[in-house]
Parts: structure tokens; C-alpha cells; sequence
């Protein structure tokens, strides 16, 4: 079949890749101008496991273009992934989806279906439906069909060739009979339903997920106040399976281009229709909360940061990507150095993002011996496996102060006992050898 794919962020190129891979001639649009360079030297503008290798293998069925109107003008599915950031209400912005809408609509020359991939408010479809009726210019059919995905970055290759379910939020036989046969050589199971029942499935899904995550933070609060351990609760847990065990790790918080944003999307959304959705306002608070844990935590050694040095491992909002969109580490990093604090930064693939935030505020450093030198505490917002595999006995040989804050429970309590190193981790107790609490400014007994 002939795809278009508008928009290649995470979604659109990792979707249209994929679609290639299965035999399809897809054109990936973007208006970005650099991104439609670098993919057509065949490189990724995104750090995706086994995109690039996919790009490569399928390039005679892959195309990029900035042009809009030869891509939508002849083909037989276009899909929406434009980006839905969030507003400063937290409703979604859904500009770039209407613009491309109306985009296809003066430029389809033939009947064709538009799948809206973008995560979108309920009722979305239908105004893009409209929208495209009052702009057609030439003399065809055009359906609109609600196509979420449910691919995490990092994993994204994965997650959309092998996913769990295709959600198909259709309005007529037509529109579905075109979806399953773009979707029938992937070989995985439909949802059919109607389109509101489709958008919805994408935000209650993931909502749900933040409420895990937002649940099980809360409850590794509570566990360190009444001396729980909340990696054997979870374990215990977990093994439920009415509960499962994936998305039980406690931490600092979710972040990420989806979870904060779908999340402040859907309560907007219900707020909007006079209806309090009171799980996900308190998913949305706790993860705020979270998000502070670490610094609160450092606040009981130090009454300031002035002078001190920092160490900070991990940046991106998860491993396996250079993504630092609502990382917990861009909350946390300004008020370190808002208090005077020396930053010393690793994390392996997410420092030329943060640059674009910080360009000279913080030190880069190549190695996490580099950073933690001299550190007089060392934060950990990202478990990325160069440093749950790091040598914890390195903390007390090379940094000032053995005081490491691990948002991420990346080593054993038992390890951090033994490396004679002060722990603090999330949800379980403080690991501390009883001469280092006077090495400290202002320790806690
Ligand atoms: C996607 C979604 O589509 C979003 O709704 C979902 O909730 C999360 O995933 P993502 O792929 O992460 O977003 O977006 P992003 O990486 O921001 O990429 C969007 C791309 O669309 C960018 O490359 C941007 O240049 C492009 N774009 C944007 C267009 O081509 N046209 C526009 O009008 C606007
Ligand atoms: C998520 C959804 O998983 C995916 O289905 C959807 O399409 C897009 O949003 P993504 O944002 O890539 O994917 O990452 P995910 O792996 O879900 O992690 C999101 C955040 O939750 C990260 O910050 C991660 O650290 C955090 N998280 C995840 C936890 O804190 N604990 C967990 O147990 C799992």
C-alpha cells in the first residue's frame, strides 16, 4: 500500500519504518528541514534501539520530504503523528493535527483514509472528520479512522512490530476493510471499536499506568516512614496477577512525552466537562511531589548546596533514550544550581540535550568516575545499566562525602552496606555507617 506519514517524531518514524519493514511504500513528512536531511543521509534524528538498522534495510520503500502535497496527494492512508504537547492549562495543543488535516484536505487526489495516530482528546476525530469535509477540494472520500499507539521509547521498534493490540476506532466497513490490510502483516490482534472509544482506550491506558507508578510511590513513601521494604512489597505484590508485576518500580516520579502530558490532558478534559477525575489529580500530585524526593532528602544533610559539589547520574527521563522531556533531573537540576551548587553531569547518550538547556551552567563529564571525583553528594535520577553495573565500592574511594541519593534503586542495600558508602534510596532504609554522619554538615541523627 502507499502511506504517508506526517510528522517524524518518535511515533511517526518509528511507525513508518515498521510499515516498511512489512512491505509498504511509506513517505515520512516532516517541516522540519534538518530532520528531513539527517533521514535521508539514512541516519536517525532520534536514539531508538534498531531504528537506524531498519531504515537502512528498507530505504527503497522509504522516503522524507518536507513537501506535504506530493505525499498525501496519492495515497491510500495518511497517518497523524504530529506532536499534542501540552498547553499551559494542560489541555492538549492540537494545532499541528487540525493544520495537517486541513493540509490533506486541499491536497488528496484520490479517496483515501486518515489515521490519527497523535494522542488526541475524546471527540477529537469527529472535528478532524469536519474539518476535512469543509476543506476538500477535489472530489473524494476521506475517513477519518482513530489509530493510538501504545510504543514506549526505548523500546519503540519492539513495542509497534510485536504490540499488544491495534486499536481501530472506525465509522464504517471501508475504513476498517483499508486499516486491517495496512495492519494484517503484523499479525496482531484488533480492538474495533468506535472512535471515541478508541481515543479514550489510549488515555485511560496510560493514565493508569501513571497511577501505578503514582500508587506504588506512594506506598514506597510509606514504607519508609513505617520501615517497609517497597522493592519486597512489590515483588509481593506483583505476583498477583490481577495486579502484575511491570510498572511497580518506585522512583522519582514518571516523566516522559506522554504520561505528564495525557495525564493533565484527561483531567483537563474531564474538568471541562464538569467531572472531577480524582485518581488521576492525585496521580498528578504525587508525581509532582516525587519528583522533589531526592532534593528533600539531601536537605536533611546540608542546609544549603553553596559550594558543594554535585555529582548527578542520569538525566533522561528513562534509560534507553536521549529523551529529556519532563525528566525529573530538569526539575531538580535548577535548584541545585539555584543554591549555588557545583553540578557535574553524566549520563550517556542525554548530555547534547541537556546542553540545549544548560549550555555552561553545569560540568559535562565523560565518565562517572569523572563525576562523582570530590562529589560531596551524588544524585542518581536515571537507572541506566552503566550505573546500576558501576562499582559501588568507587563512591567511598573517590568522592568527598560517601552520600549517594538514588532515585532509582539501582544497587542492593546489602552493597551499599558493605561499600561503607551513606544510601538513601525510595521506599526502603537509610543505609548508614555510623562514623560517616559526622563527616556532614548537618546530619541527621
Ligand atoms: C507523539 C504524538 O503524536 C503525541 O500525540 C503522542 O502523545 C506522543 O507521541 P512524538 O512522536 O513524541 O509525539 O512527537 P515529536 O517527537 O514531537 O514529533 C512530532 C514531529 O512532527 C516533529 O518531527 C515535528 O517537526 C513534526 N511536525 C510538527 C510536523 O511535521 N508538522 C507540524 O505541523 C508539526
Ligand atoms: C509510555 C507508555 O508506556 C506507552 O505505552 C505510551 O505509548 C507512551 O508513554 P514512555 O513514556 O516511552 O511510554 O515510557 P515508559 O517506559 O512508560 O516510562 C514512563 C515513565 O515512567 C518514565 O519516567 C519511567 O521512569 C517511569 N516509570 C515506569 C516508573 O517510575 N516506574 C515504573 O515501574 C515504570
Amino acid at each position: 500500500m502507499k502511506i504517508a506519514v506526517a510528522g517524524t517524531g518518535y511515533v511517526g518514524l518509528v511507525t513508518a519504518v515498521c510499515l516498511a519493514e512489512k512491505g509498504h511504500d511509506v513517505t515520512c513528512v516532516d517541516i522540519n528541514l534538518q530532520k528531513i536531511d539527517l533521514l535521508k543521509q539514512g541516519k536517525s534524528p532520534i536514539y531508538e534501539p534498531g531504528l537506524e538498522e531498519l531504515m537502512h534495510k528498507n530505504r527503497d520503500r522509504l522516503t522524507y520530504t518536507a513537501d506535504y502535497m506530493d505525499a498525501y496527494r496519492l495515497s491510500d492512508v495518511i497517518i497523524i503523528a504530529v506532536g499534542t504537547p501540552e498547553k499551559q492549562d494542560g489541555s492538549a495543543n492540537l494545532e499541528y493535527v487540525y493544520e495537517v488535516a486541513k493540509q490533506i484536505a486541499e491536497t488528496a487526489e484520490q479517496d483515501c483514509i486518515v489515521a490519527v495516530k497523535s494522542t488526541v482528546p475524546v471527540g477529537t476525530n469527529d472535528k478532524i472528520e469536519r474539518l476535512i469535509r469543509d476543506n476538500v477540494r477535489n472530489n473524494v472520500s476521506i475517513e477519518v479512522v482513530s489509530n493510538p499507539e501504545f510504543l514506549s521509547q526505548g523500546t519503540a521498534v519492539k513495542d509497534t512490530l510485536y504490540a499488544t493490540r491495534i486499536v481501530l476506532g472506525v465509522k464504517s466497513r471501508n475504513a476498517e476493510k483499508v486499516m486491517r490490510e495496512m495492519y494484517d502483516p503484523f499479525n496482531i490482534p484488533y480492538v474495533i471499536t468506535d472512535r471515541r472509544s478508541a481515543e479514550m482506550i489510549k488515555y485511560a491506558s496510560n493514565n493508569f499506568l501513571a497511577l501505578k507508578i503514582s500508587y506504588i510511590n506512594e506506598i514506597a513513601n510509606l514504607c519508609e516512614i513505617v520501615g517497609a521494604n517497597i522493592e519486597d512489597v512489590a515483588k509481593g505484590m506483583g505476583m498477583d496477577p490481577r495486579i502484575g508485576d511491570r510498572f511497580l518500580n518506585a522512583g522519582i516520579g514518571y516523566g516522559g512525552s506522554c504520561f505528564p502530558k495525557d495525564t493533565k490532558a484527561l483531567h483537563w478534559l474531564a474538568n471541562f466537562n464538569d467531572y472531577e477525575l480524582k485518581t488521576i489529580k492525585a496521580t498528578i500530585e504525587v508525581n509532582e511531589n516525587q519528583k522533589l524526593k531526592l532534593i528533600k532528602k539531601a536537605r536533611r544533610y546540608f542546609d544549603s548546596f553553596r559550594g558543594l559539589n554535585v555529582a548527578v547520574l542520569g538525566v533522561t527521563f528513562k534509560p534507553g533514550t536521549d529523551d529529556l522531556r519532563d525528566a525529573p533531573s530538569l526539575v531538580n537540576i535548577p535548584i541545585l544550581l539555584e543554591d549555588g551548587a557545583n553540578v557535574r553531569v553524566w549520563d550517556p547518550v542525554g548530555m547534547d540535550n541537556l546542553r540545549k538547556n544548560f549550555p555552561e551552567e553545569i560540568i559535562y563529564c565523560q565518565s562517572i568516575e569523572e563525576a562523582i571525583t570530590n562529589a560531596d553528594i551524588c544524585f542518581i535520577f536515571t537507572e541506566w545499566p552503566e550505573i546500576k553495573q558501576f562499582d559501588i565500592k568507587k563512591y567511598s574511594k573517590l568522592m568527598k562525602n560517601p552520600l549517594v541519593i538514588d532515585g532509582r534503586n539501582c544497587y542492593s542495600l546489602e552493597s551499599a552496606s558493605e561499600a561503607g558508602i551513606i544510601y538513601e534510596s525510595i521506599g526502603r532504609k537509610r543505609v548508614c555507617k555510623k562514623e560517616h554522619s559526622y563527616s556532614l554538615s548537618s546530619p541527621v541523627s
